[in-house]
């Protein structure tokens, strides 16, 4: 169950379809069209839903963010140690939606990695990538954040952020995701085609009326 490039990784956020039972079939719709394609396929739950999920859907899960508190006196943090222990083979790290600052993102690539989590960076901009790629995460994802949740993919509106991405991670061994407004196989095939080695994305997944459908489609951008 580990992550493997070319990856999509679709984040299910905090949307009514992602969770509890109704993510549950997201999961294994994901999981179908993975054993199906041969694709990598893995998706960010609620951490209440990861160790559910990841017996149940059989697919990679990994968890949306984790704090960086040491086990112990400390109330509703999520510990990268429990994410693991939940089944988790990853997480998140500064998402857009759950920024963080720069020592503590270096604390939570420290943290993770010690839990045996494979780290998942998001980053903004190009900048941005160049500074994660110095903190060896195993992943960077960008995505621009006017683009979020939006209909037009960072492909189309912003290629040259995948493309200078891409080269700025290019020294550091680290692979480039990309998202943002991400909803077609054309739009991960540009992606692909400009470096990227996968995909983060959401609702283009998510609140799609056929997950299953759009999921088989991406994964001919590959
Ligand atoms: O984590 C993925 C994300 O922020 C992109 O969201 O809805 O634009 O695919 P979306």
């Amino acid at each position: 169950m580990a992550l493997r490039t070319p990856l999509i990784i679709v984040n299910l956020k905090t949307y009514p379809q992602g969770f509890g039972d109704a993510g549950l079939g997201l999961c294994r719709d994901m999981a179908a069209v993975a054993d199906a394609s041969g694709a990598c396929l893995a998706a960010a739950t609620s951490a209440l839903d990861l160790r559910r999920y990841a017996i149940e859907a059989g697919l990679p899960v990994l968890a949306q963010h984790v704090d960086t508190a040491p086990a112990g006196a400390h109330t509703g943090t999520v510990l990268p140690e429990a994410a693991a222990a939940a089944g988790a083979v990853g997480t998140l790290v500064n998402h857009a939606e759950r920024q963080l600052d720069w020592s503590t993102i270096e604390a939570t690539l420290a943290r993770a990695r010690v839990a045996g989590l494979a780290t998942v960076l998001c980053t903004a901009d190009v900048e941005a990538t160049a500074l994660g790629a110095a903190l060896r995460p195993d992943y960077i994802a960008v995505e621009p954040p006017e683009l979020i949740g939006g209909d037009i993919s960072v492909s189309t509106a912003r290629p040259e952020v995948i493309s200078d991405s891409v080269a700025a991670v290019a020294g550091s061994g680290v692979p480039l995701l990309c998202g943002a407004g991400v909803k077609t196989q054309a739009d991960v095939a540009k992606a692909m085609e400009l470096g990227a080695a996968g995909i983060l994305l959401a609702s283009g997944v998510v609140k799609a009326p056929e997950p299953r459908a759009v999921l088989d489609e991406l994964v001919q951008g590959l």
